[in-house]
């Protein structure tokens, strides 16, 4: 029976892989022949085999045609994302005119519940392909990708061709999920392997290690997700076509639940199915997004909606089923929920010794406070700088920054601050923080600390700083302002390096926030405290 199959595929198989499994059967046949089937190596033989006769040498899923169905498809499954959506599409335009060219590697970098995973699947569905999901998340050892040699007692194929096994299709969309997360051991480097599988140059013939033949990887349409772009091990992030996913604006959080969440929800809690219509107004779902989530996708929304529709469910089902509609209001969110999560109403005030940052983080945007005050030396003639908060070496370093500026702006010197050691506090003190990005917000806390002026409220910065005063560029503007906007700030200042970024910020929060562009510390300043921030009163 395998000969068989075998005398079906042999024509499409490459050379060497036709090489290899007739020496396969040519092992077998000796091996009957000697000890019989019950033998050892026998059945390691026929498991090779096996496996080799059931990849999908030339089966392949037939492509859908027209770019007007995908997008369409695209559209029916993925809400906004319009930048997203266009750069998918410039992508498989050439794939169609050219199924046979070679398939690039897109990757989609953004914090958690963006949507990234997701997006594969609908594109995946769009084009009538396969769709496989593998997580590379803490994978260290690259026989998980390229398999054992057969020698190897146990020897299993590596999970690529398992998968591709699995779906019966050798042009299945791929998703290497997590692969910021890998991490290199001695059982090898797996970013490596994946080299091998991703790179348009070598995938034609991928060869796993257990098959011990090339396998043609390059009809697979292959996308990579990560959290981190500056994780993605180097040599991968070169092949890459990087697509960001900054995180969604509440504006585009409410369509996304009134068209998908809201919805997926009422079917699961089978609500949908009994014919009961649960009004979500738009209130309600602000309501939600902006007291019972904080975060830059939609994940905790879906979850607290799910959590919602199913004390709806139960409440349909307290009333013998007889409800025809439930209605929710902000109050009834409340009853179902609890009181609400996060309050961020003080986010945005300031007073002496605090500045308001923004932050990037793999999660998202987000607002820092730094926050600064004096307090009596241990010792006499003994000045401590005391930063709490798990800040990180480069924060460190940005801080003392700060602190030399502004030292020689307010004319203070160390001796008169002997008295007074300083602590520097980042709440929330659970989460590490690094970068130089916050070094304007650290230097305004503290000049506002010496000074006891008091920073603007409402006003959110962030840039780097160097000793000489300047202002510089930082990354990450569009999830920073993102974050400003979601915790109702009004002015953003930001280092004029950074003016070109503007460019891919939403309009929407181009009308709604106030830029501000800074070059020194000193124009910095005067956003800051106002024009008349030369005379730095007495420190008390
Ligand atoms: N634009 C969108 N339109 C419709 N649904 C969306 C959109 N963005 C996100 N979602 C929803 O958000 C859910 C979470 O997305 P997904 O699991 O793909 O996140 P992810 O970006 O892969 O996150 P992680 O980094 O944690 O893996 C999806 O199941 C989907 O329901
Ligand atoms: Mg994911």
């Amino acid at each position: 029976k395998r000969f068989h199959k075998f005398l079906e595929i042999k024509d499409i198989l490459p050379d060497d892989a036709r090489k290899v499994i007739v020496e396969d059967f040519e092992r077998l046949k000796i091996l009957g022949e000697g000890r019989g089937p019950s033998s050892a190596d026998y059945s390691v033989f026929i498991n090779h085999v096996d496996f080799f006769l059931s990849l999908p040498w030339n089966k392949e899923n037939e492509q859908e045609k027209s770019i007007e169905n995908v997008k369409n498809k695209l559209d029916d499954d993925i809400a906004g994302q319009d930048s997203v959506k266009q750069r998918i599409g410039d992508y498989i335009a050439p794939k169609m005119l050219n199924p046979k060219g070679r398939a690039g590697i897109l990757c989609f970098v953004g914090p958690p519940g963006v949507g990234k995973t997701y997006f594969g699947a609908s594109i995946a569905q769009a084009l009538n392909r396969k769709f496989i999901r593998m997580s590379l998340g803490g994978v260290s050892d690259e026989a998980e990708i390229r398999g054992h040699r057969r020698t190897y007692i146990g020897a299993l194929p590596g999970k690529v061709l398992q998968y591709i096994k699995q779906c019966e299709s050798k042009n299945p969309v791929f998703v290497f999920d997590e692969i910021d997360k890998m991490e290199r051991s001695s059982r090898g480097d797996p970013s490596a392997a994946l080299l091998e599988v991703l790179d348009p140059e070598q995938n034609h013939s991928f060869t796993d290690h257990y098959l011990d033949a090339g396998f043609d990887l390059s009809q697979v349409f292959f996308i990579c997700t990560a959290n981190v772009e500056h994780d993605i091990p180097p040599a991968l992030r070169d092949r890459m076509d990087i697509i960001r996913l900054p995180g969604y604006l509440e504006t585009e959080k409410l369509e996304i639940a009134k068209k998908f969440l809201v919805p997926k929800a009422l079917v699961e809690v089978g609500l949908t199915q009994n014919d009961v219509k649960v009004i979500f107004p738009d209130e309600v779902i602000l309501k939600i997004i902006r007291e019972y989530t904080r975060e830059a996708g939609v994940r905790d929304l879906a979850r607290r909606i799910t959590q919602i529709s199913r004390k709806n469910a139960g409440k349909f089902l307290q009333h013998g089923g007889s409800i025809k509609s439930i209605q929710m209001n902000p109050e009834t969110v409340e009853s179902f929920l609890g009181p609400p999560k996060h309050r961020r109403e003080d986010a945005k005030l300031t007073g002496v010794g605090v500045a308001i940052g923004l932050a990037w983080t793999p999660y998202g945007g987000e607002i820092l406070r730094v926050q600064s005050r004096f307090f009596p030396a241990v010792k006499k003639d003994e000045f401590t700088f005391s930063q709490t908060g798990l800040q990180k070496e480069v924060m460190l370093e940005a801080n003392k920054a700060a602190l030399t500026i502004v030292r020689n702006k307010t004319g203070q010197k160390e001796e008169d601050t002997w008295l007074k050691s300083i602590h520097l506090h980042i709440p929330e003190g659970a989460i590490p923080k690094d970068g130089p990005s916050a070094g304007i917000t650290t230097l305004c806390s503290l000049y506002s600390l010496f000074t006891r002026k008091i920073a603007k409220p409402f006003l959110a910065m962030t840039g780097e700083i160097d000793l000489e005063e300047n202002i510089l560029p930082i990354g990450g503007v569009k999830e920073k302002v993102i974050a400003a906007m979601r915790a109702g700030i009004k002015e953003v200042m930001l280092p004029s390096g950074n003016e070109p970024d503007l460019h891919d910020v939403p309009k929407e929060i181009k009308d709604s926030l106030k830029f501000i562009f800074v070059s020194t510390v000193d124009e910095a300043l005067n956003v800051v405290f106002g024009k008349e921030n030369k005379e730095p009163s007495p420190v008390s």
